[in-house]
């Protein structure tokens, strides 16, 4: 989705602002601009482009400027195509204010018909430009006296979702910033201030930062940063955090695309967890679980998993072994059906918000409704200080590091692995999982970050694979029980990034209708690790063999009936069927991968995808 970087200091405002922007490319977007306070000229340098930033960079190469403010904006359209005219940022009518918005301002046709009917004329068919077009008058209206001011009284107008930064011709060394729902954080230095709507940008300057809160207004120039919140018409101090990424971290360091890069992360990412949840003793821990938490937990009805994508994938697995261990009745749902679903609840549920960004809007609501309704929320997050991660009454962190891939890999193993030893720990807290039982599911967890290397090793066959099936345009991915979701996320692994036709079905369903579609041109990927229905995973895959199906199979290793019985067989290493799905998934990714890069597809940025979904 749209991306903000703003920056007021020392430095050359150009460079800061396009590396900003690069920093966050990844999160997907149609075109880019900045506008700067050239101070030389004595006004706006406003410069735009639709596509690529290497066509913006090419275009500010002809020009020299002179400017230590500014703001920038890579923007994923949403109201009006992508285009020059409709990219960010945006100038009022006064030519005066200008302004970089992410998210989505409702009511603006209706602020756009009231303006209009005052004369203003308007250059794009965008909601940003009325949210320019009304401060920009506010602004004129109060004479210019403080751009602060002027976004406080706009605000209270505009109905929606979003966040904005503005710079003004007439106070060039200050930046004013608005949160509501959408994320911005300011990012401190040392005689200079930078904002952005994701933390990475920031990492080349600072990893002290602030996270605005809903409806914090703030003022920030080179030397100071205030912060207004409208909630409480007050000015209120917000701590500074210290942000434990690096900038190496959200680098490709020699791999062609981040997506590869993260899924050569999984093992290490699992060692993490292990390290940070797993005790020498061989106990599990959460530092941010409070004791009052815990007692909700021992309590608890019910369980909801609510998500989004593959975070919901990650929930289907966490809602399989909920039940098996813990033995709580456990529902998964997506958070577009949840919070729309009127969802019956109480303080004795337990609503597990799971989301790799923690700003995903859908998911944020179905918070809100879930606390709105009293019940306990958990969040399950990856990006620390985010908004689910600070509005959740309890949070873990999946510990995976920053994701730039739009294809989520490590932070869907590491979900996975959070989700199973929360499981586990409410499983003894109730007396539902035997000490021996547990000794012997944490013994095997720890086996996990070996298994996961092993799996990776095999990369080379997957290439092999994937070769003879790239410019197939339909594929099939069955499984049962806990690999049911895998199948799920396989094939939306590979419909995202290689735009193929993929779909993920319950093995039992075949029956049911998608057998129909088997005939020797079908490739059907059949997860059949070691598990409960194994031997009704070969009767499956028998049917779609007498078909003449083409058969791909994930086994574990030794399964040799299945070897024969499959055209291509790739093994994971044995373990328990629970935890299999954190294996099975990576032959799946590195397929996915293989087919996108043989089809020429822009792997880390697929068309039409954002990493960070802030509008419904
Ligand atoms: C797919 C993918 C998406 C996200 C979904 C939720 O590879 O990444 O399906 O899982 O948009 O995002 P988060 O986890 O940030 O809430």
């Amino acid at each position: 989705m749209c991306g903000i970087i703003g920056y007021t200091g020392y430095r050359n405002a150009v460079p800061v602002l396009i590396q900003g922007l690069e920093q966050l490319e990844y999160r997907g977007y149609d075109s880019a601009g900045i506008v700067c306070y050239d101070h030389r000229k004595g006004g706006f340098f406003l410069i735009k482009e639709k596509g690529k930033l290497a066509v913006l960079k090419e275009k500010i190469g002809n020009f020299s400027v002179d400017a230590h403010v500014g703001i920038g904006h890579t923007r994923w359209a949403t109201h009006g195509e992508p285009s020059r005219a409709n990219a960010h940022p945006h100038i009022d009518a006064s030519g005066r204010v200008a302004l970089v918005h992410n998210g989505i301002i409702e009511n603006y046709a209706a602020l756009k018909a009231v303006l209009q009917k005052k004369k203003v004329r308007f250059v794009s068919q965008t909601d940003t430009e009325v949210g320019a077009q009304l401060i920009g008058r506010c602004y004129v209206k109060g004479k210019g006296k403080s751009l602060f001011e002027a976004a406080k009284a706009a605000i209270p107008q505009m109905r929606g979702y979003f966040a904005f930064v503005l710079l003004s011709k007439d106070n060039p060394d200050t930046l004013v910033a608005y949160k509501h729902s959408n994320p911005l954080v300011i990012g401190l230095g040392q005689g200079e201030n930078f904002v952005a709507s994701d933390v990475t940008a920031l990492l080349p300057y600072t990893r002290q930062v602030i996270y605005l809160e809903d409806d914090d207004l703030a003022v920030i120039t080179r030397k100071d940063v205030r912060i207004f919140s409208l909630k409480s018409q007050t000015w209120v101090k917000r701590e500074p955090a210290t942000v434990h990424w690096n900038v190496s971290q959200a680098q490709k360091q020699g791999f062609p695309h981040f997506m590869l890069k993260e899924m050569h992360e999984q093992p290490v990412v699992l060692r993490n967890i292990l390290e940070k949840r797993i005790s020498k003793k061989g106990d599990i821990f959460f530092d941010t679980m409070t004791g009052g938490f815990r007692s909700r937990l021992r309590q608890i009805d019910r369980v909801y998993m609510v998500s989004c994508g593959t975070a919901h994938h990650a929930g289907l697995v966490g809602s399989v072994a909920m039940e098996k261990y813990a033995r709580i009745p456990c529902r998964t749902q997506v958070s577009s059906e949840f919070r729309y679903g009127d969802p019956i609840l109480s303080a004795k549920d337990l609503v597990i918000l799971i989301t790799q960004s923690g700003e995903t809007a859908d998911t944020l609501a179905a918070l809100r409704e879930a606390k709105a309704k009293g019940a306990a929320t958990l969040a399950i997050v990856n990006v620390v200080g985010s908004t689910i991660a600070r509005e959740a009454d309890a949070v873990l962190y999946t510990h995976a590091g920053p994701e730039i891939g739009v294809a989520s890999t490590k932070a869907y193993i590491a979900q996975l692995a959070t989700l199973l030893l929360l499981v586990f720990y409410t499983g003894k807290l109730r007396r539902k999982i035997h000490p021996r039982e547990f000794k012997t599911l944490i013994r095997d967890f720890r086996r996990l970050p070996e298994h996961c290397a092993k799996v990776l090793q095999e990369g080379k066959r997957f290439e092999a694979c994937a070769q003879k099936h790239f410019s197939r345009r339909h594929f099939l991915y069955i499984g049962r029980g806990y690999n049911y979701p895998t199948a799920l996320e396989g094939a939306l692994k590979l419909k995202e990034i290689s735009y193929a036709h993929a779909h993920g079905y319950a093995a039992g369903e075949m029956k049911h209708g998608p057998i129909a579609l088997i005939d020797h041109e079908q490739p059907v990927i059949c997860i059949a690790p070691d598990s409960l229905t194994y031997e009704k995973m070969i009767s499956n895959i028998q049917e779609i063999r007498a078909r003449d199906g083409i058969v791909i199979a994930i086994g574990s290793r030794g399964h040799h009936d299945l070897e024969k019985m499959a055209d291509e067989f790739f093994s994971i290493p044995r373990t328990q069927e629970v935890f299999s799905p954190i294996l099975t998934i990576i032959p799946l990714q590195f397929l996915a991968y293989k087919v996108a890069v043989l089809n020429g597809r822009d792997v880390d940025q697929p068309r039409n995808l954002a990493k960070s979904v802030t509008v419904e």
